[in-house]
């Protein structure tokens, strides 16, 4: 499916349960065939306004980053599953050291104040780009970023294709950026063909890999992976990474813990040797923060699912062809499996950790994220030269987190710098 047959697949219902997943989407088109085959209730709920459905109650809950409310609500009405209807549509190293000593040098050093999220922001697309593409050059960079950014936010939105909506300009910007990646891939082919080495990226990957059949992949198939890469892989960490340094700075106990777990691995592998892997290991408490800021704050707030098989669940159908959406929010919120799930306690992750699939930050089964070992090398060389070379305080300590479709602090996060001298 390309990313604009993604933008248009808008038809999606929207269904709420609680506990294990617990909210479901399902397609306007129900199946009759299905409904006739069980004697079991669809499950209970509202489809809301004609058209419209929950769609804005959905998003509204969304902005204030209070999305496992939309389905808290519900399923003390209703009980733990229920059906609902909303249109939102969803799109579909060592360098790595280096690329975060230089990005603080240029963006954070001499400084005693920095905006956080944009900086980070910045730092992730670049890494991606790089990784992706080897599109090292900052212009290059620069250029992808405003259509990339515009992209991102018609993702969630009232699909409706009319000039200066948001989702109008995604599907636009989306245009602009296959068109831009278009050219790279042609240019690749022509050092293919003329026998030059290809760099190491994933384009090379996507350009030699060959399928079960014997063919390449099509342009469009390697347009819409690397779309996807970029956008799975650059707006999730750099939220995490924000949103660690704010939990640091509010609880200046374990940041203090959190600094000297870090000096203590910095002295023991010696000031000019970049992290390793088996560093990253060591850095444990490092990693307890990271994962309890994924909890509180995990950056996909859900996932989808398609029925293929009508099936039974807590006593009701659910029909074939009908899609699921597993909230994370309502999973990592739940008391039941945390206690005093609101409150910040990297502790919790300490010995066994939580119970197998209660923390899913990056989903679960053959679906599970599969950056996710990635995503955490890049935060955790982040983090530890951030923590290494600097101390902070927050400029506002209140500041809203908003979903816009991804979580964000409202205001970038400014942050009060004190440099560290190493
Ligand atoms: C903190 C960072 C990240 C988080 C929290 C995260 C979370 C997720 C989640 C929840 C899913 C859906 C899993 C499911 O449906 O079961 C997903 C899918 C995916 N992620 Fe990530 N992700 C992160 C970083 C990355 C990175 C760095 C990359 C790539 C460079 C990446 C690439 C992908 C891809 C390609 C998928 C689709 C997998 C599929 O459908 O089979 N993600 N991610």
């Amino acid at each position: 499916m390309t990313l604009a047959e993604a933008i248009d697949n808008q038809r999606a219902l929207f269904l709420g349960a609680g506990i294990l997943l617990l909210s479901i989407i399902f397609q306007l088109w129900r199946s009759s065939s299905s409904r006739r085959s069980s004697p079991l209730p669809l499950p209970p709920g509202s489809y809301g306004l004609p058209f419209f459905g929950e769609t804005l109650q959905f998003l509204y809950t969304q902005r204030r980053n209070l999305s496992w409310t939309f389905v808290d609500d519900r399923v003390s009405v209703y009980g733990e599953i229920f059906k609902t209807r909303s249109h939102c549509s969803f799109l579909k190293s060592c360098r790595v050291n280096k690329s975060a000593q230089s990005f603080l040098e240029e963006n954070w050093h001499g400084r005693s104040e920095v905006k956080a999220f944009p900086l980070l922001k910045r730092f992730m697309f670049g890494i991606a780009c790089e990784l992706l593409m080897s599109r090292y050059n900052r212009q290059e960079q620069e250029m992808l970023e405003e259509p990339f950014s515009t992209m991102v936010h018609g993702q969630m939105q009232l699909p409706i294709r009319l000039p200066g909506t948001r989702y109008s300009k995604a599907i636009t910007a989306a245009n602009l950026l296959h068109s831009q990646f278009q050219l790279w891939i042609e240019e690749r082919k022509r050092d293919l063909a003329s026998g030059k080495g290809l760099p190491d990226d994933m384009l090379s990957c996507l350009l030699t890999y060959v399928r079960e059949n014997g063919r390449p992949l099509s342009d469009e198939d390697i347009k819409d992976n690397i779309l996807l890469m970029l956008f799975a892989g650059h707006d999730t960490s750099t939220l995490v990474t924000a949103l660690a340094l704010r939990y640091l700075a509010l609880n200046p106990d374990i940041f203090d813990a959190v600094y000297r777990e870090n000096k203590e691995i910095l002295e023991e592998k010696g000031h000019d040797k970049p992290l390793s892997w088996a560093d990253i290991q060591k850095m444990k408490l490092s990693w307890r923060v990271v994962q309890e800021t994924l909890r509180l704050q995990p950056p996909s707030q859900g996932s989808f699912r398609k029925v293929i098989q009508t099936f039974e669940y807590n006593g009701f159908r659910i029909p074939n062809a009908w899609k699921l959406y597993w909230s994370v929010n309502s999973t990592h919120r739940n008391a039941k499996y945390f206690e005093e799930p609101d409150k910040f306690d990297p502790s919790r992750f300490e010995g066994a950790g939580p119970a197998p699939y209660t923390f899913v930050p990056f989903g679960g089964g053959a679906r599970m994220c599969p950056g996710n070992e990635f995503a955490r090398m890049v935060i955790m060389v982040l983090l530890h030269h951030i923590v290494i070379h600097f101390s902070w305080t927050l400029v506002d300590p209140h500041e809203i987190i908003t979903v816009d479709p991804l979580p964000f602090p409202a205001k970038g996060l400014p942050i009060n710098l004190v440099p560290r001298y190493v």
